[in-house]
Formats: C-alpha cells, structure tokens, sequence
C-alpha cells in the first residue's frame, strides 16, 4: 500500500564469523558489488570488526552495525559494550534482541526494550528482532506473539524515537535452517508487526515503519519476498558472508 514511504534496507548479520582481516576483504569484494544500490545498505558485524569496517566503508553507501549494545551507559558490566562507544566508533546501526540473543544468551522482552531505548538515544538505529518459534507456531500462538514482542519492545518509546527503530520479523524455525518463510508467510507476520504498531502508534505512523523479514532469505527467494507490501528488506545471516549472494539480494531490494 505505502511501500513509497519506506525505504527497503537491507541488512546483513555475520554472527560470529570474520576476523579482521576476513571482514576488510569481504567488504572490499562487496563494495563494487553493492554501489549504487536503490536501497539501504548495512553490515552489522562483531564488535572486534567494527573499526576494519568503518575505515574500509569510508565513502561508500554500505553503513556499519553492530549485533548487540548494552542498556547501560557505563560501569561495571564486564565484557559488555555500550551504545555510546558504538556511536564514537562510528557506527550507526545495531541489532537488538537477535533470536540467537535470546535462545542463548538470556535476553527477555524486557532487556530488549531497555537496549533500544540506550541505542536510540545514544543515535543509534535500532534493528529489533522479533519471531515466533515453531512450536509457537503450531499452538497458533503467531500473531499474539508477534504483537507482544513488538509492543515490549516498544514500551516507553515515543513516535519521534520510533523513526531510528526498524523491526525484524524472524521466524525462528526459519533461522540458519534453509527453510524459508513463504512469501506470505512472510507478509502476513510482518504484518501482525505492522498492526501491532498501528495499536500503539495508529495506523499513518505504522506505515511509515520499515519492517524487514529476516530467516534463510537468499538470492534465490529475495526476489518474492521482497515484493511483498509489508516486507521493506531483510536481515541476512548466511548469505550476507558471500558478497556475491548479499549483492544479488541487495539488487532485489533495489527494483
Ligand atoms: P539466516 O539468518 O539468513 O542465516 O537464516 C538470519 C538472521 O539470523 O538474521
């Protein structure tokens, strides 16, 4: 419907791989590949890659994200890093309450609420990850869900700081497994995100909220998916380590 007032941005999530020197050639390989792109363009990498990263996107139309920040300004939070140092490094990007964040690694509702509130108004984008499992799924549980997580995530969060957050819907049964969601399946949960915000926020507000579908989107798939009215993009895990499958999507976003 109001796909014209967002914009597609299409993200790439490297987890945990690429050391420095890994990160400065695969960056250097997608540069060429990615210029000119009709769509946002970001990498959000490991924090270790974040200085590599920026030097080596210098000019270039690719920004820099991170994969976590902490809620806290400073203090002791040993190994933890805030959205202040991110913002000095130069970064403008990070994604916020991954699956993997809290399958793995503890992360509720509430800290990914509290770490978005620290990115945006350290000036961060905050790329919010939402998702059902596949148990969750099948229960029917999907919508209600999406809608919670988006709305927790959200609490204490003006319209004005809504303008740096984007929301990724990723089914979790979708992550790093090849399955893909169906293209509908897709529209339809980026969907739920979408009312969910237009219960918050109404209904204008919410179509201006890139909402980005993320899970074994690839070159092949992004194509359909990408055309769907409520799919702004994606957030690639596997296929942004391949400049050539990461480009390849990134022209899909850009038609
Ligand atoms: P995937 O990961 O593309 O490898 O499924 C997506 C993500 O976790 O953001």
């Amino acid at each position: 419907m109001k796909k014209s007032v967002r914009r597609a941005v299409i993200a790439g999530n490297w987890k945990m791989n690429n050391t420095p020197s890994q990160a400065k050639a695969l960056i250097e390989e997608m540069k060429p590949l990615v210029a000119g792109a009709d769509c946002d363009v970001v990498l959000c990498v490991p924090f270790i890659d974040i200085p590599v990263a920026i030097e080596a996107t210098k000019g270039t139309n690719i920004k820099i994200g991170a994969e976590n920040v902490h809620f806290k300004a400073s203090g002791a939070y040993t190994g933890e890093v805030s959205a202040d140092m991110l913002k000095e490094a130069g970064v403008e990007y990070v994604v916020i309450g991954h699956s993997e964040r809290r399958q793995y690694f503890g992360e509720t509702d509430q800290t990914v609420n509290l770490r978005t509130i620290a990115a945006v108004n350290a000036g961060l984008k905050a790329i919010v990850c939402v998702g059902e499992t596949l148990e969750q799924r099948e229960l029917g549980y999907t919508e209600t869900l999406l809608k919670y997580q988006t709305k927790m995530a959200l609490t204490n969060i003006s319209a004005e700081q809504l303008k740096n957050i984007i929301i990724a819907y990723e089914p979790v049964w979708a992550i790093g497994t090849g399955v893909t969601a169906t293209a509908d399946q897709a529209d339809e949960g980026n969907g739920f995100v979408r009312a969910a915000i237009a219960e918050k926020y109404g209904a204008d507000v919410a179509e201006t909220v890139t909402v980005q579908y993320g899970g074994s989107m690839n070159p092949k798939n992004a194509d359909e998916l990408v055309e769907k009215v409520n799919v702004d993009g994606g957030l690639i895990g596997g296929a942004s380590l391949k400049a050539p499958d990461f480009a390849a999507i990134v022209k899909a976003a850009s038609k």
